[in-house]
């Protein structure tokens, strides 16, 4: 074994700051450069195969960050290893993602300006220290600060301290705010009055509780059935290593079940690649924004620290991660990522009817769940895969905190924006989640089988009742850009052509997709450019260690677009029988609802794998009756 820690181990504080220590002292950056993240950078399947053959695999980090007096994002490559500065980049197109830094910055600059402060006190708001301001990335650079660090900042009253500010929006009121020049041009459409009826989510603030719910105990008085050795999990047949990545949050590396005595890959690599937004009300607070939550923003570092009780329930073990602060220290955040197990209703049952002297076999169901949740402003999303006791795998999404909205002073709604409350509307807007999928199913050559059900038109049903499922193999990457056709049962399977299973069908993972919406942004605007990976919700690529991000990774802020997933296809590679990624693109529309207000309840949006074929047969049939009474005797 190799000493040392496993390739996939996460940088170490003392790494980072080694690392960061390093970058400095190359002379590259000014004393007013910051930091978005650093992390250490994955080393390729080829090196993982050979550092499992016992060698040791160079540590190198990767720092993204920003110099305010190159006016410059950079993307800088170091060897704590060998203790040297491999590359430094400067970024032409697109910036790092925000950082507290900016958020100060702009705070620090908005706080001084007179046309700010004017337009403030023109809405009656004399005290620009009671505003909350929310910065946003602005999408593309505005015609009006066509260079630069460009953030645009919407602004709500904070009326009493601990009060809920999203509640009093101010209205028509947008700032663009480069920081680093210090630059502001104000936007005001015209006053709206700020709405006067507060709306509070916190315990104290809604007042009286409802009763009558009794203790409900999650107690598991021998422990957890998972085993952690590190970062890999260990749970019945499964066999999962995690990350937590700055942009994409959880990472799951080789997934593997252990099938009687052998042991089978299924995925090299698991994660959300990128994500967009984009809102549809065309007022001036929302026509701008297209968040990308991800690589604008670096969703995997705004994780929070969870509580138990609170976020799971039950035995837990908790993963900390560490992240770099923009100024170059490292900190860690404790319980950012929760292991734990869910009973999930029944995995089988049947009752032989014609023998009513036997118990009904039932089988119980349960998960292992590997969560994290994360806080992007106003907004909260949380990432859980599922393991099951049948193969099966998945992804939920949920989506909660708190919906933007608008102050409305003429009381009406409109089909861009309806109402939530009275005098606040809220805009209409999608998440679509781009996750990349690094299949292995029993080893890295992969093909995907598209399955459509159709009428079958050749007469042979007696009845003229036929359907059939129809499967066409996706031969090259132009050929796999596919949406969703619930319509049509439409399912996707990754397969191996080289393993076959005992009927001699090549063992696969169905993607069984949600019904998703499409994409609603037109080709050819700039969030239309931007989001171009959210058009298709199957895309598949020919395996590239360059091509990780489904749009512009760390450098997606202010990035124009045209890169990733629609660049990388221009190769029109084939992706049959070899090396494939397969990116899929799901999500929801969301109009708002008036219980959405004050704090959304979750929506949940994912997709499912299934084992399809992989299986001799139902591969949970040898689970043990929960009790007596769920079998035969
Ligand atoms: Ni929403």
């Amino acid at each position: 074994m190799p000493s040392g820690p496993h390739p996939l181990d996460p940088a170490t504080a003392g790494e980072l700051t080694r690392g960061v220590g390093i970058l400095r002292s190359a002379g590259e950056l000014s004393d007013r450069a910051f930091f978005a993240f650093g992390q250490r950078v994955e080393p390729s399947r080829q090196e993982l195969t050979k550092a499992s053959g016992g060698h040791d695999t160079d540590r190198i980090l990767n720092y993204v960050g920003h110099d305010p007096e190159r006016r410059q994002s950079f993307d800088a490559y170091v060897s704590v290893t060998s203790n040297e500065l491999l590359s430094i980049e400067w970024q032409e197109h697109g910036q790092a993602p925000v950082t507290m830094n900016d958020v100060i910055m702009i705070y620090t600059i908005l706080a001084e300006n007179e046309d700010w402060i004017e337009a403030l006190a023109k809405r009656g708001i004399d005290d620009p220290s009671q505003v909350h301001l929310e910065p946003w990335i602005t999408g593309v650079h505005p015609p009006e600060m066509p260079t630069g660090r460009v953030f645009r900042a919407i602004a709500f009253q904070q009326r009493e301290p601990n009060t809920n500010y999203y509640a009093f929006p101010i209205e028509g009121l947008t700032v663009l705010v480069d920081v680093d020049s210090g630059g502001v041009v104000v936007q005001d459409a015209g006053v709206v009055p700020v709405p006067d009826r507060p709306a509070e989510y916190t315990a104290e603030g809604v007042g009286a509780h409802r009763d009558g719910l009794k203790p409900l105990d999650i107690t598991q008085p021998e422990g957890p059935s998972f085993t952690v050795d590190g970062h890999v999990i260990d749970w019945q047949n499964w066999h999962i290593r995690i990350s937590v990545h700055p942009i994409e949050g959880l990472v799951l590396h080789d997934v593997r079940y252990k099938d009687g005595d052998r042991d089978r890959t299924i995925l090299h690599r698991a994660a959300l690649s990128d994500m967009v937004v984009p809102y549809g009300d065309p007022s001036p607070m929302h026509y701008w924004k297209h968040a990308f939550d991800a690589g604008e923003t670096n969703l995997g570092q705004l994780a929070n620290s969870l509580k138990l009780g609170c976020d799971c329930l039950g035995e837990i073990y908790y993963f900390d991660a560490t992240f770099l602060g923009c100024d170059g220290e490292p900190s860690v955040c404790e319980n950012a990522v929760c292991l734990h197990e869910e009973d999930f209703g029944i995995l089988w049952k049947h009752t032989n009817w014609a023998r009513p002297d036997l118990a009904p076999e039932v089988r119980r169901s349960r998960r292992l769940v590997v969560s994290m949740i994360h806080t992007i402003g106003n907004y909260e999303y949380g990432f859980y895969w599922y393991f099951y006791l049948d193969g099966t795998i998945q992804l939920e999404v949920k989506l909660t905190g708190v919906i933007g909205v608008s102050a409305v002073d003429d009381g009406g709604g409109t089909d861009t924006a309806p109402l939530v409350a009275p005098g606040i509307a809220s805009p209409i807007h999608q998440h679509l989640f781009c996750v990349r999928l690094d299949p292995a199913i029993d080893g890295p050559n992969n093909s995907v089988i598209e399955t459509n059900v159709e009428h079958a038109t050749d007469g042979a049903h007696p009845y003229g009742a036929g359907f059939r499922a129809a499967s066409t193999t996706l031969a090259t990457e132009t050929a796999a850009m596919r949406n969703i056709d619930s319509a049509a049962s439409r399912t996707w399977k990754i397969i191996n052509p080289s393993s076959l299973n005992e009927l001699g069908v090549p063992v696969g993972y169905k993607i069984l997709p949600q019904a998703s919406p499409n994409f609603m942004v037109p080709e050819d605007t700039p969030a239309g450019n931007r989001g171009e990976f959210a058009r298709h919700n199957l895309w598949v690529t020919a395996y590239d260690e360059d091509e990780h991000y489904a749009g512009a990774g760390p450098f997606t802020n202010l990035h124009p677009g045209g890169v990733g997933l629609p660049s990388y296809v221009e190769q029109d590679r084939p992706i049959e029988d070899t090396d494939i990624v397969v990116w899929h693109t799901f999500g929801v529309t969301h109009v708002p609802r008036p219980e959405d207000w004050p704090v959304m309840p979750v929506e949940y949006a994912g997709f499912t794998l299934l084992a399809s074929g992989f299986f001799d047969g139902n591969p949970a049939l040898d689970l043990p009756p929960s009790s007596s009474a769920c079998h035969a005797d």
